[in-house]
């Protein structure tokens, strides 16, 4: 396994190849025989991230100027797929950090990425990403938390919901409203830090996938810090910066998804050559083949459409969000659909626990909901093409108005005028 090598590998550049040899490094060594324990009992392996900070992981997505990996995208994303191939949850327990550190890296002043930046690339400092609250989901403009913005603190009150990586977080990029009066620049990102006054971690959710990464509750009680934490050193900007953030992000959600497909199908194809039934291998049935290979070729489009939105974003492609959108939408449904169908071929040992494969399925479900829902992916998706439309205006021409009967079929039907004599 370690050694396969793909023909579209030849895509990828040395430098890819090395962070994702890394990477699958670790996840077998380290990740792979501690996914069941930590399941189980649902804590946040240490273990596994001083793994990955020795192994030079954590900033790979981080400039190298302020100390990371000099990576970028589509080596966070080989990465994360990698790590998900072995537990789902390291997967999202590592991605989480570029998450909660792109809005530095996208907005931040100078000041504040030389402060934060080389903490989190060494993984130092662990990063969070404050948006959700009990009220506002998808409607992420919705927010209530408030954040006072005087000359020289900025006062937070109000409560955040589904923060992933809470509490081992040491760094909350948080989302306040700034100016409830205005629609346009209601909102600021605050830089938040574990201990800071005022600034609490709640209650930690009993999650059905995931279990190894903890998801929490944030209460900020008049939480004061010095007004140097808004984010880019301005108030008003952060419902784009959000934005901003999630298109970034949106592509390591699909590499989480695709690495929870192809880890669940990894297992499926080993245990249906060793199954018996009937006297052979389950492999041999051509039922059994027909998922195998609708399951493999579901998770290759999928994955290339991350890889493609990857490298768009590294090339700093302008309006990414709409492939970005299609990466995290087509892959995290096809995750769903493959490890089901995983669980499906290892039959009633799949539904077990003490089988490897159910915990794929556990663990896929939350990448079609976190990081906007896929109904948020498909409202981003017709947007964009509708607004592009504007550049299809010439094929008006070749559409008959409903009134007008100038189709080929009404053509052939109009009455032939009589020969002249
Ligand atoms: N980049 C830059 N600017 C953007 C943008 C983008 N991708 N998307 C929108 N904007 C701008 C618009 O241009 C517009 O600007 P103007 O006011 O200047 O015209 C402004 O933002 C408002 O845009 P919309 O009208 O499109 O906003 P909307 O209220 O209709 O919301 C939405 C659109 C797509 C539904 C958005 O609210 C959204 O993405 N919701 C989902 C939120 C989400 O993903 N939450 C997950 C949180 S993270 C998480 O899951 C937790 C975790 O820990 C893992």
């Amino acid at each position: 396994m370690a050694g396969r090598r793909w023909p579209l590998d030849e895509l990828l550049t040395e430098t890819n190849r090395a962070w994702r040899a890394r990477a699958r490094e670790v996840a077998e060594k380290v990740v792979r025989p501690k996914a069941a324990h930590y399941d189980r009992v649902q804590e946040y392996p240490w273990e596994i991230k001083d793994a990955l900070c020795a192994s030079g992981l954590m900033g790979v997505w981080i400039p190298a100027e302020y100390g990371g990996g000099g990576g970028g995208v589509l080596d966070l994303c080989l990465v994360v797929e990698e790590l998900s191939k072995a537990c789902g949850g390291v997967g999202v327990l590592y991605a989480v950090n570029a998450l909660g550190s792109f809005p530095l890296l996208l907005a931040g002043t100078e000041e504040q990425k030389r402060h934060y930046l080389p903490e989190i690339a060494s993984g130092r400092r662990l990063c969070a990403f404050g948006l959700s609250e009990r009220g506002a989901g998808s409607d992420a403009g919705g927010l209530a938390t408030r954040c006072e913005v005087g000359a020289s603190e900025l006062i937070i009150n109000g409560d955040k919901k589904w923060t992933t990586n809470g509490g081992a977080a040491d760094i909350y990029t948080v989302f306040t409203v700034s100016d409830p009066t205005s629609m346009s620049r209601r909102l600021s990102a605050v830089l938040i830090e574990k201990g800071d006054p005022g600034f609490a971690i709640g209650r930690t959710e009993d999650k059905m996938g995931i279990r190894c990464v903890p998801v929490v509750e944030l209460h900020f009680r008049d939480c004061r810090v010095p007004a140097d934490r808004i984010l880019g050193g301005r108030p008003g900007v952060g419902f784009k910066h959000a934005m901003m953030t999630l298109d970034r992000a949106r592509p390591g959600v699909a590499a989480q998804a695709v690495g929870c497909a192809q880890g669940a199908t990894d297992l499926a194809v080993v245990y249906c050559n060793q199954r018996q039934q009937f006297g052979q291998p389950i492999s041999g049935f051509q039922m059994v083949q027909g998922m195998l290979a609708d399951m493999s070729t579901q998770i290759e489009a999928a994955r290339q459409l991350v890889h493609a939105s990857a490298r768009a974003l590294d090339l700093g492609a302008k309006d990414v969000t709409r492939m970005a959108a299609q990466a995290k939408l087509f892959a995290t449904d096809m995750a769903m659909k493959v490890t089901t169908d995983a669980v499906q071929l290892f039959g009633g040992y799949g539904y077990m626990r003490d089988y490897p494969v159910e915990k794929y399925m556990r663990d896929a479900k939350i990448t079609q909901i976190y990081e906007g829902t896929n109904q948020v992916q498909r409202i981003v998706v017709a947007r964009s093409i509708i607004k592009q439309a504007a550049s299809l205006e010439h094929l008006k021409a070749y559409i008959p108005l409903p009134d007008h009967p100038n189709t080929l079929a009404d053509r052939a039907r109009a009455p032939v005028a009589p020969a002249q004599a």
